[in-house]
């Protein structure tokens, strides 16, 4: 536990004083997405970007298998943790539990829509309980030592005004959020899907870099739409950072383009063949520990999108796992089609 000196010091200054990290460049908490499986794929393409888990519900941490919910390979790192949830003390334990897994921040949900998060109050309908938030916020970093931050939506249905964004932020940086993740759209919480929650709603980044003047001792990364390196650039003239969802998920060479501009000018992207061969390495040592091929396989299939031979390469390893292959040189089979 912190002691409350130590707690007002660290929310003075941030909650990243314990462990700087660069966020710059991250990949979004993407539910069935994220996994560990996916998360190693995608650290192959960048050292550093900050990769996201899945959200993970707090009390499934606390009563379920922890080594399957929140194991992961060394090499992910770094990894922060995403948790759903709205009760500070359960929160708390489960951030604890994080940590101790190795997750480098813990996260908490105020952006997703869904209908199943809402009924158990947590996501997106948090952002009209802004106390609730600096309650759970509180608690977690009493109960950990790495930063504790905030993934939330601008606003929600038609309370989507600055002001309302504005209350949310000032009372969950009190509580000690030094971090928050701003999906740059509001969430219509009746009447629309989670998919059509990351479409219909217009982006507005302005709202975003107005948090960012406002508060500019906060570290504001954006998220929503960014798919271009120039785009991705161009927030950086506004935020201190910037999340990628489905374009890093379905086109990963992106985040070695992005890393190269953010991070090392020498930095080449990984030969093909390397990822392949890496990643085969990978699914040999799940496989043999029970982990379905295609657990890995089905996050790989969008890594040569728009490249010549790339319906081959899905074709294959498709087909493959379908036909109930469970060797992982399918992964140099497929490379072979897309090469043949
Ligand atoms: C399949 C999928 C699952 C998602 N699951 C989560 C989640 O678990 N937690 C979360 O905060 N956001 C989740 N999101 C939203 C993303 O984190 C991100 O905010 C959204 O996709 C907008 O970013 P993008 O336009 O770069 O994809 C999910 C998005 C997708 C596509």
């Amino acid at each position: 536990m912190k002691s409350e000196s130590q707690l007002a010091f660290d929310s003075k200054l941030g909650s990243d004083l314990v462990v700087p990290l660069d966020r710059r460049l991250s990949v979004a908490p993407m539910m069935d997405w994220t996994d560990r499986h996916c998360r190693f794929f995608l650290r192959l393409f960048s050292p550093r970007v900050l990769l996201y888990t899945e959200m993970i519900v707090a009390n499934a941490i606390l009563r379920g298998d922890r080594d399957y919910l929140l194991g992961f390979d060394p090499a992910e790192h770094p990894v922060a943790l995403q948790l759903g949830g709205s009760d500070p003390a359960m929160l708390a334990e489960a951030a604890a539990i994080g940590e101790q897994f190795g997750y480098v921040e813990v996260n908490l949900n105020v952006g997703c829509p869904s209908d199943r998060v809402q009924s158990a109050t947590f996501g997106a309908c948090l952002m009209a309980r802004p106390r609730l938030v600096a309650d759970c916020v509180r608690a977690m970093r009493t109960s950990v030592r790495v930063p504790v931050t905030v993934k939330t939506r601008i606003g929600i249905d038609d309370r989507d005004d600055y002001g309302f964004l504005r209350e949310f932020i000032d009372e969950v940086a009190a509580a000690g959020c030094g971090v928050f993740i701003i999906h740059a759209r509001k969430a219509v919480l009746r009447g629309l899907s989670p998919k059509e929650n990351r479409e219909v709603p217009p982006l507005n980044y302005e709202r975003a870099w107005q948090v960012k003047r406002d508060y500019p001792q906060l570290t504001i990364v954006v998220n929503g739409g960014l798919r271009t390196v120039p785009q991705v650039v161009d927030q950086w003239q506004h935020v201190d950072g910037t999340m990628l969802g489905r374009e890093a998920y379905h086109n990963p060479y992106v985040l070695s383009a992005l890393h190269r501009v953010a991070y090392d000018d020498d930095f080449h992207a990984p030969d093909p063949a390397a990822v392949v061969a890496r990643m085969q390495d990978y699914a040999s040592r799940q496989v043999a520990q029970g982990v379905p091929l295609r657990a890995i396989t089905r996050h790989m299939l969008g890594m040569f999108n728009g490249r010549a031979g790339a319906r081959n390469w899905r074709r294959t390893l498709s087909e493959g796992v379908n036909r109930g292959a469970t060797s992982p040189a399918l992964l140099s089979e497929a490379l072979r089609a897309l090469n043949g």
